[in-house]
């Protein structure tokens, strides 16, 4: 029996759907302009079966990939869940076997010997959907990314890199290096459960795996995320803990821990471990990053962060918590790592004191570049909210877009509507040659009155005059972890 009533975060508009499916020449209000040609993909976290413990993590659920085509303004649209070995097994028993995130000492009893010893076949791919060699992969940082055929997102299997990538595990954050083409991406905890092993590859534009090194973390922590600059990859490792010994104790992966300090690895490009540098500073909360550049002997970071435990689903142990004075939510700050200096500490800068979300982008033209605009998502409670028509959600929607400005012009705003929640804003240019920042922000929106999802673009250069175009899906769709614009040029579609 499948019985979701159990699970308080599975209620209302945030109930599974559970199906796949193809809708041919979608529903559009406005006028999706003609030169975005290529694909929206995102992937949602959503349960094929309920899950065994109440208290899990939304990030334990499933991975349910989608796929907008966009063609000459014409949109269809894709939905398929990642047939992982996970959600096979599942789908074979009919039943959840997998317990808590990322522990698979919680595992049901007949899988529990397999999944302890080999704790990647756990990965669920639903975090993040990219491509590049050619591919298009669904990923977790828990395991190996799962390749999906292009045009009908099948999944093809988990991908070994011609096994040249060693680590067991793989980001759901890889950067893309615009200049050279190259991906840079690592797993960690790489060699098994609760180790602080770091395995980072460069891997070329074909696909092929061109350089590995292998270094271990200060302490072993979420490495959600990392920076590139032309010559520099930052690793930010901050806040949450873990050990087998609490993974046996049958607790969640993360504890969150208030007294931990935040560490920044700093590798140059091309070099090896012993060429890596750790600066060490006050606790902050990086999960992700917008960007970085190298000038000079310095390394400058822009990030969305905040100060406070941003996941209640991971928990500090007692006497590690927030301390009550803690200001909660984020905002666009500013780090510098001064490689000239033999200290390890850094400077950081609060570069707008606005209030946005955890999750951030630039225009991906220019990772690890110096680009000038960052893209957030936020919920100002100032705005109009239709509660009759939305349900009592006022003041907790996020129903804004924002481009702040990093040379110091401030930032301009999109407002999605009273009846409306945004997830993560991509931005896709409007043509191949367009300077940074001229395109458009795309991204999915809950109406909450409708109980339906809408895909919003946005003119990333004139926020303020609203969407130009929605393409209307005629029913909900999963909360989004991330999603990309890929352009037409970046897939071979058949
Ligand atoms: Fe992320």
């Amino acid at each position: 029996v499948v019985d979701f009533s159990r699970d308080p975060t599975a209620q209302g508009f945030f109930a599974p759907e559970r199906f796949e499916s193809r809708i041919y020449d979608c529903e559009v209000t406005g006028e999706i302009p003609k030169s975005l040609n290529g694909a929206f993909v995102r992937v949602a976290t959503e349960w094929l079966y309920p899950p065994r413990y109440p208290h899990d993590s939304i990030f334990n659920a499933d991975g349910l990939v989608a796929m907008f085509r966009f063609r000459n303004g014409i949109v269809d649209f894709t939905e398929r869940w990642v047939h992982t070995a996970r959600w096979q097994a599942d789908l074979a028993a009919r039943r959840q076997l997998y317990g808590l995130y990322r522990n698979p000492f919680t595992d049901d009893p007949s899988i529990q010997e397999e999944t302890i010893a080999k704790p990647y076949l756990r990965t669920l791919a639903n975090t993040n959907i990219l491509t590049h060699g050619g591919k298009l992969f669904a990923m977790k940082e828990d395991g190996p990314p799962y390749e999906l055929d292009p045009e009908t997102l099948a999944t093809r299997g988990p991908m070994t890199f011609g096994g040249k990538y060693r680590s067991e595990t793989f980001t759901a954050h890889p950067k893309f290096d615009p200049v050279s083409g190259e991906m840079i991406c690592y797993g960690y905890e790489a060699t098994g459960l609760a180790s602080n092993a770091i395995f980072l590859y460069t891997v070329n534009r074909a696909g092929e795996v061109t350089s590995e090194v292998r270094f271990k973390a200060p302490y072993v922590s979420m490495v959600h995320d990392i920076a590139l600059t032309q010559k520099h990859i930052v690793i930010p490792v901050f806040g949450f803990e873990t050990s087998l010994e609490r993974l046996k104790a049958g607790k969640i992966h993360w504890a969150w821990n208030a007294r931990l300090p935040t560490y920044f690895g700093i590798l140059p490009r091309g070099g090896d471990a012993a060429d890596l540098r750790w600066f060490k500073g006050p606790l902050c909360e990086m999960t992700h990053t917008f960007n970085a550049r190298t000038v000079g002997e310095k390394v400058i970071l822009e990030a969305p962060v905040g100060d406070s435990n941003p996941f209640p689903f991971f928990p500090a142990d007692p006497g590690n918590e927030d301390p009550p004075t803690v200001k909660r939510g984020w905002h666009v700050r500013r780090y510098t790592f001064d490689l000239a200096s033999r200290s390890e500490g850094f400077t950081e800068e609060t570069l707008y004191s606005h209030p946005i979300g955890a999750l951030g982008r630039i225009d991906d033209r220019y990772i690890s570049l110096d680009n000038r605009y960052v893209y957030t998502q936020f919920t100002d409670p100032t705005r109009p909210y239709d509660e009759a028509r939305a349900g009592n959600l006022r003041g907790r929607v996020t129903n804004c877009y924002a481009r702040f400005d990093l040379h110091g012009r401030g930032l301009s705003t999109y407002f999605a509507g009273d009846t409306h929640s945004l997830g993560e804003p991509v931005f896709a240019p409007r043509h191949a040659g367009s300077p940074e920042g001229d395109g458009y922000l795309i991204g999915i929106a809950s109406n909450l009155a409708e109980m339906r999802s809408e895909l919003i673009i946005a003119d990333a250069t004139k926020l303020e005059a609203g969407d130009v175009a929605r393409v209307i899906l005629p029913f909900r769709l999963g909360s989004q972890v991330h999603g990309n614009w890929l352009a037409g040029d970046r897939l071979v579609f058949t």
